[in-house]
C-alpha cells in the first residue's frame, strides 16, 4: 500500500475566529512572515472580515495564503450584514472555512446551509475547508462517528469528484474547542479515517485520497507533532494558538 499520506500537502490554518482589528492583524501577520521557516506545509490566516484586506497587504509576498472565517452563499444581493465568496475571492482569500461549530451552535448555520456556503466557495475557484465534529454529548452517547458522517454527507451531496477537487475537511470535535482537552492522537485518527472512507463512499477514492482532513481543537506547539503524526491527519485548524506569531510558528515548524 503507497503511502497516501506523503501525496497530500499538510495544511495549518489560524482561525482568528473575532479577534484583531485590522492594525492588529497587519502586525501579527507580518511577524509570522518575519518568522515563518521554509517548509512543506501550506500556511493561511484566517481573520475576521474587517482585517482581510490589511492582512492580504502584510502576507503579499510570503507563501502565507488567506482564508475566510465564514461566507454568505449567494453572491451579492439585499443580504444586509452579509460577505459572499467572490467578495473573499476579491479580498485575497483562497479558501474558506465552512460550517465552523460556532457558526452551527452560536449563529444556527444548519447542514443546508453548509452546503450551500461550500458550494458557493467551489464556485468562486477557493477551496473550502469543510468543518465538522460531535458535541461531548452526542461523543458520549456512541453517536460521535454518525454525527460527522452525516455533516459529511450533507455537505458534498450532489457534487462530482471533479467538482470537489478543491474540497478540504476539518475534524474539530466541539469538546475540544478552546477547552485545552485535545482529542488524544489516537482518537483524532480513529475519526479521520471514519472521514476519509466516508469521502470515499460518497464521492469516490480520488476525492477520499487527495482531501486533505485537518484536525483542530486546542491544538498548541507542544500537541502538534503527536496528532499530525496519525496517517489520515494532514493538517491542524488552530484558534487560540493562531493569535501568538510564536505560538502559531511552533506549529507551523511542528508539520515541516
Ligand atoms: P482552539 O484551538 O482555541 O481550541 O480552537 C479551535 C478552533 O475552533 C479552530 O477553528
Amino acid at each position: 500500500m503507497p503511502d497516501r499520506k506523503s501525496t497530500r500537502r499538510t495544511v495549518v490554518i489560524g482561525n482568528w475566529k473575532m479577534h484583531q482589528t485590522g492594525a492588529g492583524g497587519a502586525a501579527l501577520a507580518a511577524a509570522i512572515v518575519a518568522g515563518l521557516r521554509p517548509g512543506r506545509a501550506e500556511i493561511a490566516v484566517a481573520p475576521p472580515f474587517t482585517a482581510l484586506t490589511a492582512v492580504a497587504d502584510a502576507i503579499r509576498g510570503s507563501s502565507i495564503a488567506l482564508a475566510g472565517q465564514d461566507v454568505f452563499h449567494e453572491p451579492e444581493g439585499a443580504f444586509t450584514g452579509a460577505v459572499s465568496a467572490p467578495m473573499l475571492a476579491a479580498a485575497g482569500c483562497s479558501l474558506v472555512l465552512v460550517g465552523h461549530s460556532e457558526r452551527r451552535h452560536v449563529f444556527g448555520d444548519d447542514d443546508e446551509d453548509v452546503r450551500r456556503k461550500a458550494r458557493s466557495v467551489l464556485d468562486a475557484g477557493m477551496r473550502p475547508v469543510v468543518c465538522v465534529g460531535e458535541t461531548l454529548e452526542q461523543r458520549d452517547a456512541g453517536q460521535a462517528e454518525n454525527v460527522v458522517r452525516e455533516q459529511l454527507e450533507a455537505t458534498v451531496h450532489g457534487l462530482s469528484d471533479a467538482e470537489l477537487a478543491p474540497l478540504a475537511v476539518a475534524y474539530e470535535p466541539v469538546w475540544a474547542i478552546g477547552t485545552g482537552r485535545t482529542a488524544t492522537p489516537d482518537t483524532a485518527e480513529a475519526m479521520h479515517r471514519v472521514i476519509r472512507a466516508s469521502l470515499a463512499s460518497l464521492a469516490g477514492s480520488g476525492t477520499a485520497e487527495r482531501t486533505p482532513i485537518l484536525y483542530g481543537g486546542s491544538v498548541k506547539g507542544d500537541n502538534a507533532a503527536a496528532i499530525l503524526s496519525g496517517a489520515n491527519v494532514d493538517g491542524l485548524l488552530v484558534g487560540g494558538a493562531s493569535l501568538r506569531a510564536d505560538s502559531f510558528l511552533d506549529i507551523c515548524h511542528a508539520a515541516g
